[in-house]
């Protein structure tokens, strides 16, 4: 099969396409042909040495990405929960790998949700790394009830577009930053204000959220500690902060939490059903063939992308 391989960390360049043999499922895993992945910004960290690999050694080459959307062509064995000619997507192997950049990936069947047949294979890559991080976000301390106040931080990215979505889906009154560029953008989602952090520094944002989310991470994280009510909570998906966040959280009264998001059907499923629904649906910013996969990864790198980056296959 044509896959994207890495052949050593570090920049586009060492991405190479190669011929390399379909993979076999093992027990427990199904082979999916790929019509559509998704990149995310774990896919350049990690192509450049950081991302999956400060968890994850693995010995290169390897084939990257997590985000597919496709069809169910073979079984491993004990897989029930699937049959040949199933279109299924999802955010695949995370926190390992999910070597989806190429026609063919195998999956464990408990990673993987039945795409929604409303929706085309490319808007289901797109939701899935970005639908499921803000769906556990949003979902593990505590999840906004309806009329609640949630920030959400950098809310046109690929991650927090979604997250707009799936609280405005709770009933939540959602507040989303991004720069005056989007800001359009934003209140498109759904968004009931919109806040240009370019203009307003974070320490004079509204200071009664219920809940913030924070894909930001670094000082925006401990400021936005200062942004919920006493007894409100923040979630940050950037591991940037070490025990002191939980010292100072825990000392303002705030509940706080980081989460890596971890491939599973349960949850995927709920995003799915949110699709299936219309109630959240991805904003494709730009799709590229899975040839000119390092394009992709140069753009998203660039952060100025609303909403998500596809390629088919
Ligand atoms: N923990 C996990 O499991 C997990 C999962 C997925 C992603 N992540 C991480 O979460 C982060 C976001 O991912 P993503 O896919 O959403 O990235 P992304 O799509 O590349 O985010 C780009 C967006 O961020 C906005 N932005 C940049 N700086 C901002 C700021 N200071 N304030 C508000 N908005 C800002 C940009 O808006 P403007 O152009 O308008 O500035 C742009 O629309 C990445 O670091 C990623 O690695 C973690």
């Amino acid at each position: 099969m044509r896959a994207i391989v890495l052949e050593q960390f570090g920049p586009i360049d060492n991405l190479k396409e190669a011929e390399v043999p379909i993979p076999v499922p093992s027990a427990g895993e199904v082979l999916i042909k790929i019509s559509a992945v998704s990149v995310n910004p774990i896919d350049y960290k990690t192509r450049q040495g950081k991302g999956a690999n400060n968890w994850t050694s693995f010995v290169l080459p390897e084939i990257l990405g997590w985000d597919l959307s496709g069809t169910v062509v073979a079984l491993g064995a004990d897989v029930t929960e699937w049959k040949v000619g199933d279109e299924v997507f999802g955010s695949i192997g995370f926190p390992g790998l999910g070597r989806v950049d190429a026609e063919y990936a195998v999956a464990q069947a408990g990673h993987l949700a039945r795409k929604p047949s409303a929706i085309r294979h490319e808007e289901a890559a797109a939701a899935s790394m970005a639908g499921l991080t803000a769906w556990q976000a949003l979902t593990r301390l505590t999840r906004p009830e309806r009329g609640q106040r949630v920030l959400v931080h950098a809310a046109s990215g690929g991650v927090g577009h979604m997250a707009v979505q799936i609280a405005k889906a709770f009933g939540a009154h959602v507040t989303g930053t991004s720069s005056s560029a989007n800001r359009d953008f934003v209140l498109s989602l759904g968004a009931d204000a919109h806040i240009d952090y370019r203009s307003l520094g974070i320490e004079d944002y509204p200071h009664d959220f219920d809940f913030v989310f924070d894909p930001l991470g670094g000082d925006a994280t401990f400021r936005s500690l200062d942004l919920v009510k006493k007894g409100g909570t923040v979630v940050s998906i950037l591991p940037q902060h070490g025990p002191r966040i939980f010292a100072e959280a825990a000392a303002k009264g705030v509940a706080f939490d980081f989460v890596l998001m971890q491939s599973r059907s349960d949850d995927m499923g709920e995003v799915a059903k949110l699709l299936a629904d219309g109630a959240i649906r991805p904003r494709i910013a730009k799709t590229f063939p899975l040839s000119e996969l390092g394009q992709a990864h140069a753009l998203l790198e660039t952060g100025r992308t609303a909403g998500k980056i596809v390629l088919t296959v």
